[in-house]
């Protein structure tokens, strides 16, 4: 068994719940707090020992690239300034991670932009992480899928359960337990966004997965949906034909900050958990007439 060491950032999407935001600023740049989202989720997948970063971007992702590269400019004035607690903070980002980026030129899909990365992957086992999905847990969600792999030798795909009125913004799968903890799941079928009287169970597909190289020979036989897109989902049918697929009921709290009411959620409770906001932030919210 491999140990995963790559991880996949697709973030070429266009962010349209987010618009006017997102006219001219990627998604994934979005602070939360004080930190854009992308960032918490590259420091989910270097925390679970994965430190080979693959970013698929598109038109106008030039800021994530900005991100993680050095700034001379920025790094010596903090320095003259003396700034150095500031300093060290923009040196880990870019120390933190050995970056490459992909291009996917049109936004055909989930499924499309992971096989954009299909050469930098290469012939090993591999992490998608998606931007949108902020999990705040104990050990890492992506710690604990890599741990599901090594014992089950199959793709994991992250799975919550969620209320039946809210399943049909999800992908769905149909599992039976594996474990008596009822946690890993062997997946029998999974379908996208189904109607929540037609969806096979409440456990809804968030964005963490644990793939094998053969989904990308799956992907490339996946027809367009009726969007014209490439579905990740899809391409999982495909390949569950020929090999047994997990979902995993991670343990953790998830944001679901693609959409505002979530990322709204997911600000307010960073900040009330961090050291030097939280006690002035509790006091501020304690304070308004709700
Ligand atoms: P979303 O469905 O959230 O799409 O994609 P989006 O474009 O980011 O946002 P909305 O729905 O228009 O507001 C899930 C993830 O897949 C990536 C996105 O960047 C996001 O991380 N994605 C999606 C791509 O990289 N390429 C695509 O063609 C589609």
């Amino acid at each position: 068994m491999r140990r995963i060491r790559k991880a996949v950032f697709p973030a070429a999407g266009l962010g349209t719940r987010f618009l006017p935001a997102t006219k001219a600023q990627p998604k994934e740049m979005l602070p939360l707090v004080d930190k854009p989202i992308i960032q918490y989720v590259i420091e989910e997948a270097v925390a679970s020992g994965l430190t080979n970063i693959i970013i698929v971007t598109g038109r106008g992702k030039n800021a994530i690239e900005d991100h993680f590269d050095v700034s001379y400019e920025l790094e010596q004035l903090l320095q003259e300034r003396g700034k150095t607690d500031l300093l060290e903070q923009v040196r880990a980002i870019s120390n933190m991670i050995n970056v490459s980026y992909v291009r996917q030129g049109e936004t055909l899909g989930l499924g499309h932009a992971v096989l954009m990365a299909k050469d930098l992957v290469g012939d090993e086992p591999f992490a998608v992480m998606l931007g949108d999905d902020i999990i705040d847990s104990a050990v890492p969600c992506m710690k604990q899928m890599t741990e599901v792999f090594e014992r089950h030798g199959g793709p994991v795909i992250a799975v919550q359960r969620v209320p039946r009125q809210e399943i049909s913004a999800y992908g769905v799968i149909d599992g039976i337990p594996e474990d008596a903890g009822d946690r890993v799941f062997r997946i029998r079928d999974m379908v996208e966004k189904p109607k929540a009287d037609e969806a096979p169970s409440d456990l809804a597909i968030i964005g963490r997965y644990i793939l094998t190289p053969d989904i990308f020979e799956a992907l490339e036989r996946t027809p367009r949906d009726a969007g014209g897109e490439i579905q990740l989902t899809n391409g999982l049918r495909a390949l569950k034909e020929r090999r047994a697929l997990y979902g995993y009921r991670f343990e953790g709290r998830r944001h679901d900050a693609g959409n505002k009411l979530g990322f709204l959620k997911a600000t307010v409770e960073f900040a009330l958990q961090r050291e030097d906001l939280g006690a002035p932030f509790r006091d501020y919210l304690r304070g308004l007439k709700l």
